[in-house]
């Protein structure tokens, strides 16, 4: 079964919407396996976006990330990580679709509210870079045998 890593961001955290964004995934089938509230190092926020490093708002990026708590999550289930990127929306919240969560909720493109793996490669890595194996919970969903 496919996971992803998804984090609620500092704005997304002040403004609430932690709840909002978890019911989301919740409500489209997915499952969620890790979950924590975390005030980032720099060390990790530089980390994670290492292949941003040359780019001229990586200093305005990592000053964001580790400016306030972060919801960090990691969803499994089928086609999750592009399925969690088309429920996010585009990048800039001026380009998402209204129904997406940065086209409901983005101000800008550096406060978007959610960041999410884009490809495999990413998920494996960002995943191994937030959670330890301890903190991911193999768990099967028992509903059906109490409705
Ligand atoms: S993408 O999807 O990788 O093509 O998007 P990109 O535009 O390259 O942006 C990569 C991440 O950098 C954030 N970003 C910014 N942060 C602060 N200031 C500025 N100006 C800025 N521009 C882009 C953007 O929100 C992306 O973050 P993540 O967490 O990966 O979505």
């Amino acid at each position: 079964m496919e996971k992803t890593f998804i984090m609620v961001k500092p704005d997304g955290v002040q403004r609430g919407l932690i709840g909002e964004i978890v019911a989301r995934f919740e409500k489209k089938g997915f499952q969620l396996v890790g979950a924590k509230l975390m005030t980032v190092s720099r060390e990790l926020a530089e980390e994670h976006y290492a292949e941003h490093k040359e780019r001229p708002f990586f200093g305005e990026l990592v000053d964001f990330i580790t400016s306030g708590p972060v919801f960090a999550m990691v969803w499994q289930g089928n086609n999750v990580i592009a399925t969690a990127r088309q429920m996010m929306g585009k990048t800039n919240p001026a380009d998402a679709l209204p129904g997406t969560i940065r086209g409901d909720y983005g101000v800008n493109v550096a406060m978007n509210i959610v960041h999410g793996s884009d490809s495999p490669t990413s998920a494996e890595r960002e995943i191994a870079l937030w959670f330890n194996e301890a903190e991911l919970n193999e768990y099967e969903k028992t509903i059906n045998r109490w409705i």
